[in-house]
């Protein structure tokens, strides 16, 4: 039995440690299905060749089927002899179809091609599930900069008070690179679109079978232009980990924003119960836990990502078993992806923010600072001018404990004597509010509400496009 894949020319089977390292059905049996509809479309072409009847193919078809369905009820599973999921498979398909017909299957394919097109069908599919988990948080997100209209918040730099922007801005600040990381996936789609199947171990197949029509059936659109790259390069799962990398770094820069807007001291959201964990100790503890975990699992997905590429590096150009290593990190991605992605777009769309809070906050920490040297600027003043006086001002209300507004007419007129007749200095109270403040910045991409406006709209229909 040890022998069944490679028996000729071996006089023992692998030593009981060989079999333990070598093993890999603990991970790899999630591509059982896609390894049966391989078979599926390689007995097809087989048939095609001449190399099965079609009574050959008729029962090879229900032999699969019957194995399909042993995998489904689990009456099949991998055994601690079989190798990897194509071992296991194949002791599967013997015990159903015999030795006879069941071993015609192999012909002209090798376990290297077959798993270079198993895991690009694998990846393919569940990118795709986490393309929609990625819409459906963005959606989340629109919603929510929709609900929140014109609330105005303190806008911040080195996480000190900016300008004040719309809670809206914000919010869509994060639903654009989300848009990216799902563009990403269906560019990357378009690139992985090519089946390895009908490569061989690494030269090709000499028994005129056609890659063409297995490509078909297994969804793919065309077939790898080069056997040795088909089989040996895994640069398209690295890619794909990358966007899942990068896209547990979005979700996690939002948690780390929603984490400080829920403290005690911003008190600009609050999380919903369902939402939250609490404390087996601390009966008033309500926490952020998935925001955490979120940001936590940002780690574990760079992790993968960088295991990965270490694996790669430096692998002579063609199959090495080294390449068994490609799976573990991406399905981790996946698992871990495909359990926070929903938790976390619930907590995102149940969240309640404090508008008063923010729009009381948004204009404090000098805030305005920017816009009383902008309107200087409009009144002819150099704007180099113009910084030295709004920090003028700002010095004179930091050293009274008071905010911009708080000035008097006769501090501005003092303050701007040397650029402005004293009717005009006074004019600078008109951009002393937040709602004017925002609503000036109505350059494409600014966060004027006619603008945000504009953004929600175009990002809802990339929603509906991507
Ligand atoms: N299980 C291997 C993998 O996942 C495929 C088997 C290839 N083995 C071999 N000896 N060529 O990459």
């Amino acid at each position: 039995e040890h022998l069944a894949l490679w028996g000729g020319r071996f006089s023992s089977g692998p030593s009981p440690e060989l079999a333990s390292l070598s093993k890999s059905t603990q991970f790899d049996w999630r591509l059982a299905d896609d390894d049966i509809a391989g078979s599926r479309a390689h007995a097809r072409a087989l048939a095609r060749a001449g190399l099965l009847t079609s009574d050959e193919l008729q029962r090879m078809e229900v032999a699969l089927n019957e194995l399909q369905y042993r995998v489904d009820t689990g009456a099949f599973a991998p055994v601690e002899d079989d190798e990897d999921e194509a071992t296991a498979l194949e002791r599967g398909l013997l015990e159903i179809a015999g030795d006879e017909l069941g071993g015609k299957l192999r012909a002209g394919r090798s376990r290297n091609d077959q798993i270079a097109a198993l895991i690009r069908m694998w990846l393919r599919r569940q990118s795709r599930v986490i393309a929609n988990q990625l819409l459906d948080l963005c959606m989340a997100l629109i919603d929510q900069s929709l609900k929140a209209g014109r609330t105005v918040m303190p806008g911040r730099t080195h996480m000190q008070h900016a300008q004040p922007v719309l809670l809206a801005h914000q919010l869509m600040a994060h639903v654009w690179p989300l848009l990216r990381d799902v563009d990403r996936l269906r560019d990357w789609d378009r690139r992985i679109d090519a089946s390895p199947y009908g490569s061989g171990a690494l030269a090709g197949n000499t028994l005129g079978l056609e890659p063409v029509a297995v490509a078909r059936e297994l969804g793919f659109t065309t077939v790898t232009e080069n056997s040795i790259d088909g089989t040996a390069s895994r640069d398209l799962v690295a890619e794909f980990s990358f966007v899942a990398a990068m896209a547990g770094v979005d979700i996690s820069r939002l948690s780390e924003e929603i984490i400080i807007w829920n403290t005690q001291e911003f008190a600009f959201v609050r999380l919903d119960d369902a939402y939250s964990t609490g404390s087996s100790i601390m009966p008033q503890k309500k926490n952020p836990d998935i925001a955490e975990l979120a940001r936590g699992k940002a780690g574990r997905l760079i992790g993968d990502l960088t295991g990965l590429l270490a694996t790669l590096k430096g692998l002579p150009t063609a199959y090495a078993r080294d390449l068994q290593e490609d799976k573990e990190s991406v399905f981790d991605q996946v698992d871990t992806l495909e359990v926070l992605l929903p938790a976390f777009t619930g907590m995102v769309a149940t969240m309640a923010f404090d508008a008063a809070r923010l729009e009381a906050e948004a204009p404090t920490g000098f805030a305005l600072a920017t816009d009383i040297a902008e309107w200087l600027v409009k009144q002819g003043v150099p704007f180099r001018h113009a910084h030295e006086l709004s920090g003028a001002c700002v010095k004179i209300a930091e050293g009274r404990g008071e905010e911009l507004w708080d000035l008097t007419d006769d501090d501005f007129i003092e303050v701007f004597r040397e650029f402005l007749p004293a009717e005009q200095a006074v004019g600078v109270r008109e951009v002393l509010s937040t709602e004017g403040s925002v609503a000036a910045r109505a350059g494409k991409g600014g966060t004027a509400p006619t603008r945000v406006r504009e953004q929600i709209v175009s990002a809802k229909s990339a929603v509906e496009q991507l």
